[in-house]
């Protein structure tokens, strides 16, 4: 029995097998044109269907992580601010400190690109599988307070704890309601040494010093 090219289409994508069926034809192609042979042909489909699987798996990871841009460090512009640490940006580049479970403070003056360098870290962290989570401070405090008018604080709580990665980005930015510092508070207590937390911010005044212990602080002057 021979199916036609659009009943093997339609019968790869039944089979949730679109990565195959999306390059179906273009095989069949260079197969007739003698490029390459039968099993070359179908190791390469196998291939573009893990292909596709990772893609939209990782598409899914950014849409779950609310991360707003997908930049990472390769296209990184270090002429932009030369005084950027730029070692020890480099360094948590590594992503070793996700593994340490450690956290990290960015701290400096305004528009010199702490939350530019610490979305790229976590852009950097869903490429190689980590679950993060990111929101600005005044969101998480806004979506902390609806969670808990809706009844979903903990199932809120659990998404921030399973996390690998919190990025907490422009504390005090913007004002905060006065039950903030509490919330944002038990949100690092529930992570620390047991997940890595990443806080972006312009200010130290107000910061919550005695209760987040960072172990690595980059400082811009
Ligand atoms: N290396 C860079 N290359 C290109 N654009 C950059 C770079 N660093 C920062 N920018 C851009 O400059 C602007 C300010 O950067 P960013 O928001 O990261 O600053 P910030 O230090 O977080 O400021 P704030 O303290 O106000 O939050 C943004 O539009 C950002 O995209
Ligand atoms: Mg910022």
């Amino acid at each position: 029995m021979t199916m036609s090219m659009v009943e093997l289409e339609t019968a790869l994508r039944g089979l949730r097998l679109s990565g195959m069926s999306g390059t179906l034809q273009a095989r069949a192609l260079q197969v007739a044109a003698h490029e390459m042979d039968f099993i070359e042909a179908f190791s390469w489909m196998v291939q573009d269907e893990l292909d596709r699987r990772r893609s939209r798996l990782l598409d899914r990871r950014y849409a779950l992580s609310g991360l707003p841009e997908r930049k990472n460090l390769k296209s990184f512009d270090w002429t932009y601010n030369t005084r950027l640490p730029k070692r020890e940006i480099l360094e948590l580049g590594t992503l070793q400190f996700i593994d340490a479970r450690e956290d990290v403070l960015m701290i400096g003056p305004p528009g010199t690109g702490k939350s530019h360098v610490a979305k790229a870290l976590a852009v950097m962290a869903v490429d190689r599988g980590y679950k993060v989570f990111y929101r600005e401070a005044h969101q998480l405090v806004e979506d902390i307070a609806e969670a808990r008018e809706l009844r979903g604080l903990r199932l809120y709580r659990q998404q921030l704890k399973a996390a690998d990665v919190v990025l907490i980005d422009d504390l005090f930015l913007r004002k905060l309601p006065p039950q903030a510092g509490d919330e944002l508070a038990e949100v690092l207590m529930s992570r620390y040494e047991k997940a890595s937390t990443i806080v972006t911010s312009n200010r130290l005044c107000g910061a919550p010093h005695n209760r987040f212990n960072a172990e690595r602080t980059v400082t811009q002057s």
